[in-house]
């Protein structure tokens, strides 16, 4: 996935341009670039890694222009150079940024070369240029040229033209990939989201799938496929998005650990109605018709779920299963006996999960969208939404959002629980109670940074760490495994620990760290069964405990706690100190935390 952004009736608009990039930089950071336009002439600044090094470049042979492109890149087609790096230029005559996958561009590229125009990149996004150099020797208008191109590609775009022949208007058009338009006072922008655009303003137009646009100093006229043009209001964005800053922290990551109490407390606060009754958004008929529920999520919201199947199931008593969104679609599943899918995104714009959930729509289950971006792409897409209020979250690992999808998920059990006369009021009443320490026990639980940092330090010269738990402490260890992976670059894997016997322990050597999950729950034994069998075979246990049971075992290398509470809370509670622990990790390894290597916060491509 990657980051544009556009402006046009700024004066010289390459300081904005490289800011708006530092704000879409946890999009994607292999390569970055800038063109800018005065009275037609382009000049093109581009460099391969993060955008302090085009800030560099930059500096070194500063742009002028006043109607300009950027962009940085997550690579998708075409390696990691500056050949491949956007802006592209065509024929010296159009300039596009574009973020997305062009899933027809070779036979297009065929076609072009044929006619004798010159690629220079390795890229499917240089042939939107050429189309359009094409379009405008045709002798097509901005918008006539672009309902051309946009009709002749096929996949997931959001991308952003100039050209010599029109140096007044930049050219917007988007399908899947989310793209923003910023009316500012004396001019117009383009972002890839709202965060880009906030600094300079903050009323902002969300083009539609298929919507494009011409965007001029002072007016956006939007268009429909057919040539129609359209209207789309525009929106008042968050003051916080303006404040995207660390806060005094060392990374966005640790500042995102950190305002977990916060997070929380503000997504209980959301969905609590008048005397403390449940207030969703989704009235009580909706959620009592609900006969199961099929959950598709990518990554550690795709955790997020599993932890779920255990609440819903045992709460409201119906079926969940949990789909990985990238397999959902292509596996011809039987929907049949479920009508509701529920999509757990926290950008709302992972394109696998955009995808499953329109797919679920199309078998006619009724969707719902837990996301922390409102105004998002599977929002959009679904018949209900359950919005997160973690706030903006910038680190690539995601912290607060999982805790807060989380928050949401056990509430909405009790929801639907309540909907089917499953819960008495007052067993209602109790979890609703339990609910409401989260943020206490959450800010409690941050205390674990101390006691986890000699953890950190043992693991970071070690070449792999197992995670167990059991029940809904598994999908944790999947998680804890995943950010130790994301951030540290250490190989980690999280098992069901009753799984070990069947093949895993066959990993188990000396000292191989062996992170076990233990919540005060039912499972107690099992899983200190499981930890024994581990122990005896040499691996190294670090235990992560409920407080009330931390003195369990004995054979412990290292023993984390978590705050005492009712085994329902467990997997939210669970999650910091396996967040904390590949924080500090990476921080051990001196890897890039807040945006780690071949990772993008958003995946925009399938
Ligand atoms: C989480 O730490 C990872 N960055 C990644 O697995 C992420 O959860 C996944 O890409 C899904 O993103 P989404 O929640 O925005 O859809």
């Amino acid at each position: 996935m990657c980051g544009i952004v556009g402006a046009i009736g700024l004066g010289n608009c390459s300081p904005m341009l490289l800011d708006s990039l530092k704000r879409l930089e946890y999009r994607g950071y292999d390569s970055s670039g800038i063109v800018t336009s005065d009275a037609g002439e382009f000049e093109l600044r581009r460099s391969v890694g993060k955008i302090k090094n085009l800030e560099e470049t930059v500096n070194e042979k500063p742009l002028s222009g006043s109607i300009g492109l950027g962009h940085t890149r997550w690579a998708t087609h075409g390696g990691v150079s500056e050949r491949n790096a956007h802006p592209h230029i065509a024929a010296d005559r159009v300039a596009i940024v574009h973020n997305g996958i062009i899933e027809n561009y070779e036979s297009i590229k065929a076609k072009l070369h044929a006619k004798g125009y010159n690629i220079l990149s390795d890229t499917d996004s240089e042939v939107i240029a050429h189309l359009f150099v094409e379009a405008f020797e045709a002798g097509l208008t901005p918008s006539e040229a672009t309902r051309r191109v946009t009709s002749e590609i096929d996949g997931a775009y959001a991308f952003a033209a100039i050209s010599k022949d029109f140096p007044n208007l930049i050219i917007a058009a988007r399908n899947s990939s989310p793209l923003a338009i910023g009316l500012g006072d004396t001019g117009s922008f383009i972002g890839s989201d709202a965060i880009a655009l906030a600094p300079v303003t903050r009323r902002v137009i969300y083009l539609k799938d298929l919507d494009y646009a011409i965007v001029r100093a002072d007016a956006v006229q939007v268009f429909r496929p057919d040539g129609s043009e359209t209207k789309r209001e525009p929106v008042i964005v968050s003051a916080s998005l303006a404040l995207i800053n660390k806060g005094g922290y060392r990374h966005f990551m640790e500042k995102e650990i950190y305002e977990q109490p916060d997070s929380i407390a503000n997504t209980i606060r959301a969905f609590s109605g008048v005397n403390g009754k449940i207030a969703l958004g989704v009235s009580s008929r909706t959620l009592g018709n609900i006969n199961g529920i099929v959950m598709l999520a990518a990554g550690t919201s795709y955790f997020a779920s599993l932890v779920a199947r255990y609440w819903i199931e045992r709460i409201a008593k119906i079926p969940v299963s949990c789909e990985l969104a990238s397999e959902f679609h292509y596996r011809e599943p039987v929907t049949s006996g479920i009508n509701t899918a529920l999509a757990i995104s926290q950008s709302g714009e992972s394109l696998d999960t955009l995808k499953a959930i329109n797919f679920a729509a199309e078998r006619n289950l009724s969707t719902i969208a837990l996301v922390n971006v409102l105004d998002s792409s599977i929002a959009r897409d679904s018949d209900f939404v359950l919005e997160t209020k973690a706030g903006p979250e910038i680190g690539v690992a995601s912290t607060k959002a999982f805790t807060a999808q989380l928050t949401v998920l056990i509430t909405l059990a009790v929801a639907i629980a309540e909907a089917k006369n499953e819960l008495h009021e007052l067993q209602v009443k109790k979890t609703l109670g339990q609910i409401k320490l989260l943020p206490g026990l959450v800010a409690k639980t941050l205390d674990a940074f101390e006691s986890i940092k000699p953890v950190a330090g043992e693991l970071k010269s070690v070449q792999s760490v197992l995670f167990l738990g059991r029940g809904p402490l598994f999908p944790i260890a999947l998680e804890g495994a995943l950010k130790l992976k994301e951030l540290s670059y250490i190989h980690a894997e999280g098992f069901a620990a009753g799984e070990m016997k069947h093949g895993p322990i066959a990993l188990i050597e000396e000292k191989l760290p062996v992170i076990g999950l233990l919540a005060n729950d039912n499972l107690i034994g099992k899983v200190i069964s499981n930890l024994k069998e581990a122990n005896s075979r040499g691996g190294t246990i670090i235990l992560i405990a409920d407080e009330k049971v931390a003195n369990s075992i004995d054979f412990a290398s290292y023993v984390i706690t978590v705050p005492a509470s009712d085994p329902v809370l467990a997997p939210i509670l669970f999650s910091v100190p396996v967040q904390i622990l590949a924080y500090l990790t990476a921080l051990d390894k001196g890897t890039d935390v807040d945006q780690p290597r071949n990772l993008a916060k958003s995946v925009t491509v399938e």
